[in-house]
């Protein structure tokens, strides 16, 4: 085991050693035969570069903006449940890691510190995920509550509105208590949970009705920007678009939900095409290296989300582990804009990928 990690799979290595199996298969595993896990990371690594030379690279410049939000780099937290399977002290370690790194970061409804209290913790802008309830008072309620603590953009989350079957978390009967941030919330009784390991009295909350004009809706009661996460086709991109949201994440929920859809970075220029510049669009899933960034913004997408390797950095090493992996990512996305030939974000187009080898 090493104890000094270099990378993000030796970070995966270590807190695979550190973590209860349980937590650990909760954190790493996915929906039925985890096919939609490791075609994410194929895909990904299926792209090859085609890197430009004698271009001048001494000024480089990695920084963009997400929502007019200026971030070091182009990566965000994902917003993921129960950050302290991982850590003790939780979401309070993630926001300080990704405040003090200059990046995003989105909280989700689902974390095991109380919402209020990661806003009052960040030093920078932060985003806030909840998903369309079944009870419109609750969805408003929890935008309300973000808009008043602080976040500056809602992200609702669209794939987990459907019981998943997650084996590993079945094999092991493995539950969760559910996120502070509803305690007190008065819950409909008898709804089947969307998934294995949420609390049932949480995730019967989710709507499996809503359609598009929710978001039409749900910008009638609040003022922030609405973030459409779980968007994998050229229809539903569209329909965003059509229905007021202002930024779209191509996401497959990194496997947990359906299993055998594409790869994230395969559906990602259709999204992009469908939406001709009309919305901002990040990509998550399988971004593990700097090069993952890079492939992903030649393809259209603003920004790149990490979700498992939040939990990795905090299970070796709490926060410091988390900026470590950030800085990681910084580093070999640095290196390899430099290497191609790319010394700021607008200069990253589709000429700097291939998807087959001219021999193959
Ligand atoms: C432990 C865990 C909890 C998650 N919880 C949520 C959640 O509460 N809301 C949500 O929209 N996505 C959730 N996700 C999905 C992530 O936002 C993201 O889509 C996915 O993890 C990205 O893939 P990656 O883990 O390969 O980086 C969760 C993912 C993990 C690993």
């Amino acid at each position: 085991m090493v104890d000094k990690p270099i990378n993000l799979y030796e970070y995966e290595a270590l807190a695979k050693e550190l973590m209860p199996k349980p937590e650990w298969d909760f954190v790493e595993g996915g929906a039925t035969d985890e096919i939609t896990i490791s075609r994410t990371r194929q895909a990904l690594d299926s792209i090859m570069l085609r890197p430009r030379m004698l271009v001048d690279m001494d000024v480089r410049d990695l920084s963009t903006t997400v929502l007019g939000e200026r971030i070091d780099f182009p990566l965000m937290m994902c917003p993921a449940g129960h950050h302290n399977r991982a850590h003790a002290d939780a979401e309070l370690a993630t926001v300080r890691a990704a405040c003090a790194a200059d990046v995003g970061m989105i909280l989700s409804s689902g974390s095991s510190v109380v919402m209020e209290d990661v806003a009052g913790a960040a030093t920078r802008k932060i985003w806030f995920q909840q998903y369309f309830y079944r009870d419109r008072e609750i969805t408003e309620l929890m935008a309300h509550r973000a808009d008043d603590s602080g976040y500056s953009a809602l992200c609702i989350t669209l794939d987990a509105s459907v019981r998943s079957k997650r084996e590993r978390n079945l094999r092991n009967n493995y539950s969760i208590p559910a996120s502070p941030n509803y305690d007190g919330l008065k819950v409909s009784p008898g709804f089947a949970p969307s998934s294995d390991d949420a609390p049932a009295a949480f995730s019967g909350m989710i709507s499996p009705k809503v359609t598009w004009d929710e978001f039409s809706w749900l910008a009638s009661k609040t003022d922030l920007p609405l973030v459409a996460k779980g968007v994998m086709t050229a229809e539903d991109g569209r329909l965003a678009v059509e229905n007021g949201v202002k930024a779209i994440i191509v996401s497959n929920h990194g496997g947990r939900s359906l299993d055998s859809t594409f790869a994230t970075i395969e559906a990602l220029p259709e999204v992009v095409d469908a939406v001709d510049g009309r919305a901002e669009i990040y990509l998550d899933g399988g971004i593990r290296r700097g090069s993952d960034i890079l492939k992903a913004l030649a393809l259209g997408a603003r920004a790149v989300l990490i979700g498992r390797p939040m939990f990795w950095g905090l299970a070796v090493n709490g926060e410091e582990g988390l900026r470590h992996i950030i800085q990681i990512l910084r580093d070999e996305f640095e290196s390899t804009m430099g290497l191609c030939g790319k010394p700021d974000i607008a200069s990253i187009d589709r000429s700097v990928i291939g998807t087959v080898s001219p021999l193959m």
